[in-house]
């Protein structure tokens, strides 16, 4: 790869340990990928930002560069953390892991991080825009940037986006070029009563696109330009689970699809697959391991809520009460919570019983002081891991029946949401 005369001198250890280390791990990426230079970018999301996640060698990589001087130079915002640093204790998290969670954000706070510790980022933290490079992790951040944004970003694995803040460059490759945005496949919504979808539905259907695309660039047709923000949040966030989708296309939605002729340019469509209410039935059906049962965890917010999303379960719970045994976690970030406290939407959750957490993710939460059985979540994603990285069942279902079970003694699995 090309390297220009200040990035060989940043690659020789010129400007100290933090940026030689960096520059070397993008360099054999860029070979790997045979790019041909490194370009400039504009913002970085590090994914790498729980203890969970990156353990203690990714720590002591961190405090590392923390003590070397290393800074971010371009606008870096943090993805979830471990914990919710202001309610840790309530959720019975070991003291010791909290302290390492809590030295991992010192450490990014030295190198000039914003500490958003969000998944969805783009709703309150980054000001990213159409066509800028940037550099993100978190699949389902990923998904959004580059597909309902228009920016530009590879997937990047943990720490290597952290090089590439400190670099502000990375190798152009991939979904840098024009060439590697166009769509392959087709995939037709149209069978679909897609006016009263809810969030669920979405994440269904991007769920189903997901497993069906695997790593080509999907252009879907069908979807109504009325698609509210949170529920492409859904969607991109099961596609980017069930499928590797960094990128997909809705025709008329989103910014470089207004036509399925321009969201295919010069490529051939490789399949077509037409979507009816069946494939969804059966697409939401494999995300749920029991088809009955008593949740005792509710997990609403993944990706993590907006205010209009927590406003909306507020309503859902204004005046109810959540059974006893039975815990409702809503997740968001801290900058939606403050918003959600100002206008009284968490007191009312809270009144019910229920909690509003930041910063943080039941999948890297440590759950080991809980006892949990099973848990209702109204996201694809979430029902997707949580048999294997929690290790308990899972039902999946619309944010009405979630609470319905933590209200009403017991009740059977959503109905058929896919009318025709
Ligand atoms: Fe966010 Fe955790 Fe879901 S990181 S997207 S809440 S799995």
């Amino acid at each position: 790869m090309y390297l220009t005369d200040e990035e060989q001198r940043a690659l020789d250890g010129e400007y100290g340990y933090a940026l030689e280390m960096a520059m070397s791990v993008l360099v054999k990426l860029g070979d790997m990928y045979s790019a041909d230079n490194m370009i400039e970018i504009d913002n970085v999301h590090v994914d790498a930002s729980t203890y969970g996640g990156i353990h203690e060698a990714g720590l002591e990589f961190c405090k590392r560069l923390a003590k070397e001087g290393a800074r971010f130079r371009v606008p870096t915002t943090l993805c979830i953390s471990a914990i919710d640093f202001s309610s840790w204790r309530e959720l019975r998290v070991p003291i010791s892991f909290a302290k390492k969670q809590r030295e991992l954000a010192k450490a990014y706070a030295k190198m000039g991080a914003t500490p958003t510790w969000t998944c969805a980022p783009y709703q309150y933290g980054s000001g990213i825009r159409f066509s800028q490079n940037i550099a993100w992790g978190e699949s389902s951040a990923i998904a959004f940037a580059n597909s309902l944004v228009g920016a530009r970003t590879n997937r990047y694995a943990d720490l290597v986006d952290v090089c590439a803040g400190l670099v502000g460059k990375v190798p152009r490759f991939g979904l840098y070029l024009d060439e590697n945005r166009r769509g392959q496949i087709l995939l037709s919504a149209e069978k679909i009563e897609t006016r009263h979808l809810t969030s669920t539905d979405y994440a269904t259907l991007g769920y189903y696109v997901g497993a069906n695309v695997f790593q080509r660039i999907p252009v879907i047709e069908g979807i109504p330009p009325g698609a509210s923000i949170d529920q492409l949040k859904s969607f991109s966030a099961a596609a980017a689970t069930s499928g590797s989708v960094a990128l997909f296309h809705i025709v008329g939605v989103t910014p470089e699809a207004k036509t399925t002729n321009e969201a295919f340019g010069k490529n051939a469509i490789e399949e077509k697959i037409r979507i009816g209410s069946e494939e969804l039935q059966k697409a939401g059906a494999q995300l749920s391991t029991v088809q009955d049962g008593k949740p005792d965890l509710i997990v609403l917010g993944c990706p993590h809520h907006s205010v209009e999303q927590i406003s909306e379960v507020a309503a859902l719970l204004k005046g109810r009460k959540i059974r006893k045994n039975v815990e409702v976690w809503l997740f968001t970030s801290r900058v939606s919570k403050m918003l959600a406290e100002k206008n009284g939407h968490v007191k009312t959750i809270e009144a019910a019983g229920g909690k509003v957490l930041s910063d943080t993710c039941p999948l890297h939460l440590p759950l080991g002081r809980w006892n949990f059985q099973i848990m209702a979540t109204d996201s694809a994603k979430m029902a997707h891991y949580t048999p294997s990285i929690i290790g308990i069942d899972v039902i999946f279902t619309n944010t009405q029946e979630c609470l319905d079970y933590a209200i009403e003694r017991k009740r059977q699995v959503a109905g058929q949401p896919w009318k025709k």
